[in-house]
Parts: structure tokens; sequence; C-alpha cells
């Protein structure tokens, strides 16, 4: 199960940067991606080109709770088309080098135009995946993600990940699907819910133990505004997989995760 929900999710974010890419100017939401509304104020965007901040398909901000400091180095895991990534690099200014991991080749593709385009030299985009970071241990400040680690099957795995590269006294901050109350088993296995940021959502306290048993402290999980069944309507490709999801549609939230290494 887990091997296929990886290669399906490969080819779904494929699919997805190659809709970015041939509709710049439209919305990402077209395209069956993790969207929401959206989190950035035009202040933050300001400077970048307006189809990166439409080609985000994550579900929050990370880049506000990470409270991000001249001169400090950042990862965001599963960047995508590097939005976060490259509002990070402004904060971080030229003192500081800011990493975007992801494993779909067209995603990163999509990330280094967008790069290229607004001229930010302190980036690096990496291939790879979060549960084998090619980073060495204790090499950053803060790590950041927004809409990626419910994707994950093994997230155990991505937390002693990110525990290892922090530096002692590095932050966590996340914006992620959290789920309020659990889903009945059936929906958990379905591919095309996991792939959609649903069904491998985790539950708040089952967010905490693990950062916990990872070694993480200070964990902070904070849910916002429920998904909503419009949100539901734009991700998924049958009216039947729709109906199935959604009385349990108030059960899964947006939310923020922050936490901090020792
Ligand atoms: C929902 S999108 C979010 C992209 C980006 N964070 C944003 O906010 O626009 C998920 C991204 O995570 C990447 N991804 C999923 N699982 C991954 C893994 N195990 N390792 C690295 N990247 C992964 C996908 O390729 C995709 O680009």
């Amino acid at each position: 199960m887990s091997k296929r929900i990886k290669e399906i999710t490969k080819e779904r974010y494929a699919a997805v940067a190659r809709a970015i890419r041939s509709n710049r100017a439209g919305s990402c939401c077209a395209t069956g991606g993790c969207c929401g509304p959206r989190s950035y104020t035009p202040e933050e965007t300001a400077g970048l080109p307006q189809d990166l901040a439409l080609a985000s398909l994550g579900c929050g901000n990370p880049t506000t709770p990470a409270d991000l400091k001249e001169g400090e180095v950042v990862l965001d895991l599963g960047c995508g088309a590097g939005l976060d990534v490259l509002l990070s690099a402004k904060r971080v200014g030229p003192k500081g080098k800011v990493y975007g991991l992801d494993m779909t080749d067209e995603m990163l593709t999509l990330a280094k135009e967008y790069q290229q385009r607004t001229g930010l030299s302190n980036v690096e985009f990496l291939r790879g995946e979060m549960e084998d970071i090619p980073l060495p241990d204790n090499y950053v400040d803060v790590i950041i993600s927004n809409c990626v680690i419910n994707l994950v099957p093994d997230k155990m795995r991505v937390f002693r990940e990110a525990f290892r590269i922090l530096k002692p006294g590095g932050r966590l901050a996340v914006s992620d699907m959290i789920l309020l109350r659990p889903v009945p088993e059936h929906l958990r296995h379905d591919v095309e819910l996991w792939t959609s940021c649903i069904a491998g959502a985790l539950i708040e306290e089952e967010y905490r133990s693990m950062l916990e048993a990872a070694g993480f402290v200070d964990v902070e999980v904070r849910t916002a505004q429920t998904l909503g069944s419009e949100n539901l309507l734009d991700g998924l490709s049958s009216v039947e997989l729709v109906e199935r999801v959604m009385p349990y549609v108030d059960n899964l939230a947006r939310g923020f995760v922050r936490a901090r290494k020792p």
C-alpha cells in the first residue's frame, strides 16, 4: 500500500505541475491539488511572480508561524512549485539559505523556473524524499512544510529525519490537514483520498505524540477552519467519492504544528 501511495502521489503531482505550466494564469484548484483559500497577504507575495502565488497547493502559510530571521538556514519539505521557499528566501536574506525538497521532478522544474524569474540566489532545490532527507545532521535552523506530511505513509520516519537534520534549538513549523475526529477505516485506505490530502491526515493527538516520540519538545498543534464541502468538490474525481466523504467533511481541518528540537 505504501509504495503504491508514493507512486500515485508522484504521478498526481507531476500531472498538477504540468497543468500549472500549461495554464500559468489559471488557478491550481482546477488541477486537483490540495488547495484551500489563499493564506498569503499581497504584501508577502509582493515582488514574486503572480502566477506563483496561484500555483500554491498548500493548506496554510507555514512561513508565518516559522518566525524566520535573517541569516537562518531553512528547509521546505515537499516544496512543490516553491512559493514558501521563495518567501522564506526573502525573509532570511542573502546571508541565509533556503532548501526546497521534493520527490517530483516536474515540480522541481517548475520551482527552478520560478526561482530564475525572481533572481533569488540564496535558494537550492533538492530532489529527494522526506523520509530520507539528503542533508547532514544538525544542519538547518528551521523546517517548514505545507500540506505534505499527510501525504506520507511513514510519518514517523519523516519526523525522525526532521529531528536529525535540525540544529539543537531548531524549529519545525508545518501547515497540514489534521483530523479532528477519526474517519472510517475504509476511507483511510482509499488511494485517491490519500493523494487528495484527506485519508492520510493525522488526528491532533497522534501528531503531538509522534513528534514527541521523535524527540521534539514544545509541541503545539492548532486547528483552524474545517475543510468545507466546496473545497472537497474541487479535488475529487467522482461524485461517488464525494458522497462517501461528505458525511465526514467536518472531521478534517486545516491546521498548523510547531515544535522544537531541544
Ligand atoms: C500538496 S503539494 C504541496 C506543495 C507545496 N508545499 C505547496 O504548498 O504548494 C505536495 C507536494 O509534496 C511532494 N511530496 C509528496 N510526498 C513527498 C515525499 N515523501 N517526499 C518529498 N516530496 C513529497 C509532492 O511531489 C508535491 O509537490
